[in-house]
């Protein structure tokens, strides 16, 4: 361990069990973050780490922006806490309303969670109790699709589509769900720069299973407009056009689950929004505090709101769900100063405008032999590697503790490296980034 002053004396790494890690190679070997400033993070050795993946998808405007760190120290000074149920706070509902806006078209009502899992879990329920309140209360099943994810509660594994999330828990998961195939295809669309043309007709699946299913037994489609955590899968040309279509045929509601697209990711607020697809529910997370505070919403069409509340008695509570911090005080001012800042700083607009630097920043890692697909949209990219014969994911990994030597952050699923940079990011940082990855991927073996 470390002898770093920035470590109380006595730490011990033993009694934490940490989420998603290899517990006993990080505590052997580990990578402590101390400070965040801008593109940066600082570690406990005091280095400065060119942050590529905006901490976790989710801190879109850059570290520790003062305007969201007054807003949530002012709040903690103020209100605490408030209960959200039968009782309310002024921020959560300005929150709501300011979200409402920002989101396409009529999605203008808003269920707030504290994570995009539990957003995920929410909307799920909410397609039910939607349905049952029209009077289809046989519209149980989900569709998800295969290398989805959707955070890690039951319904959240139950409709995603990594499988390795899945394996430990198959037993008790949701029993009636469906899942459409992904849209990964290097012999069609390898080194595709923004949208594969090849793939739109991978949504006609969803046709084959309103016809083993019936169209009566469907309540929601769920995907991600680009599949992140599996490895940044964008969208093929006309693909989430096709579902969309397919789900208003068949009075399916359509979720897209905007957790990583959300908040200006691809180049504008949602995915909904740069594609030109309406859903009828939007989950986000993440970037919707900029990550200062844990915050997740359910983000539906104002149709949906008015049947589930009309069916209930008129004083009765009419969704029977809800968490202690649903709106909770703190994410509510870290959310209303974070979106202020998107607004006046025009970061969505920024990350458009960058876009076409960082793809081609992004696509000259081609030229690196391990290199067999670069991918890109937005400020978003995926670069897959060829896995090590008998050792899939070595070469991942092997980036990821290569990258952080070097004063990198990137993020690696499998054999596939993930950068998704705040939106903040300079011309000289994304020359930077790239530099430090190349370098890294030649010394691979
Ligand atoms: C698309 C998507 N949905 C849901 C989640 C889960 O969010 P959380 O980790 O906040 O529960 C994530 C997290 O990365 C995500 O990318």
């Amino acid at each position: 361990m470390t002898t770093s002053p920035l470590l109380p004396k006595d730490l011990s790494l033993e009694e934490l069990w940490m989420p998603f890690t290899a517990n006993r190679a990080f505590k052997r070997s580990p990578r402590l973050l101390a400070s965040a400033a801008g593109m940066h993070y600082r570690d406990v050795e005091g280095r400065t780490i060119l942050d590529g993946t905006a901490g976790l998808w989710c801190v879109n405007a850059g570290h520790c922006r003062p305007a969201v760190v007054q807003a949530i120290q002012q709040s903690a000074a103020t209100l605490d806490f408030a209960p959200g149920f039968q009782m309310g706070h002024p921020a959560s509902f300005a929150l709501a309303q300011k979200l409402a806006a920002l989101a396409p078209g009529d999605l203008d009502h808003v269920f707030f969670a504290n994570s995009g899992s539990e957003a995920v879990d929410s909307a799920l329920k909410i397609a039910l109790a939607y349905h049952q309140a029209r009077g289809e209360p046989g519209r149980v099943r989900f569709v998800g699709r295969l290398r989805g994810y959707h955070g890690v509660g039951f319904g959240g594994i139950s409709v995603g589509g990594i499988e390795i999330n899945r394996k430990a828990f198959a037993a008790q998961l949701l029993p009636q769900v469906d899942h459409l195939p992904h849209t990964h295809d290097l012999a069609h669309n390898a080194f595709t720069r923004g949208q594969p043309a090849w793939g739109a007709h991978l949504a006609d699946a969803l046709e084959e299973i309103v016809a083993r299913r019936g169209p009566d037994t469907i309540a929601a489609v769920i995907v991600e407009p680009v599949a992140g955590s599996t490895g940044v899968l964008v969208p093929p040309k006309g693909y989430l056009e096709r579902l969309r279509a397919l789900c208003t045929k068949h009075g399916i509601l359509l979720i897209f689950d905007e957790v990583i697209t959300g908040f200006g990711r691809l180049g504008a607020a949602f995915g909904a929004s740069y594609f030109g697809v309406q859903p009828d529910m939007m989950t986000v997370a993440k970037g919707i505090t900029n990550g200062a505070v844990p915050m997740g919403a359910v983000v539906v069409r104002g149709s949906i709101y008015d049947s589930v509340v009309n069916a209930a008695a008129d004083s009765g509570i009419e969704f029977f769900h809800g968490y202690t911090y649903s709106g909770h005080p703190l994410a509510s001012a870290a959310g209303l100063a974070t979106l202020d800042l998107y607004a006046s700083e025009g970061l969505f607009q920024r990350a458009a405008a960058l876009a076409p630097v960082w793809e081609e920043a992004v696509h000259s890692l081609k030229e690196v032999s391990k290199v067999i697909d670069v991918r890109n949209l937005g400020l978003v990219a995926g670069i897959e590697l060829e896995p090590r014969a008998g050792a899939p994911g070595a070469r991942g990994l092997e980036t990821l503790q290569g990258c952080f030597r070097n004063a990198l952050l990137v993020r690696v699923t499998g054999d596939i490296i993930a950068l998704s940079p705040s939106l903040i990011i300079e011309k000289a940082h994304i020359e930077q980034l790239v530099d430090i990855l190349r370098g890294v991927l030649q010394r691979l073996d």
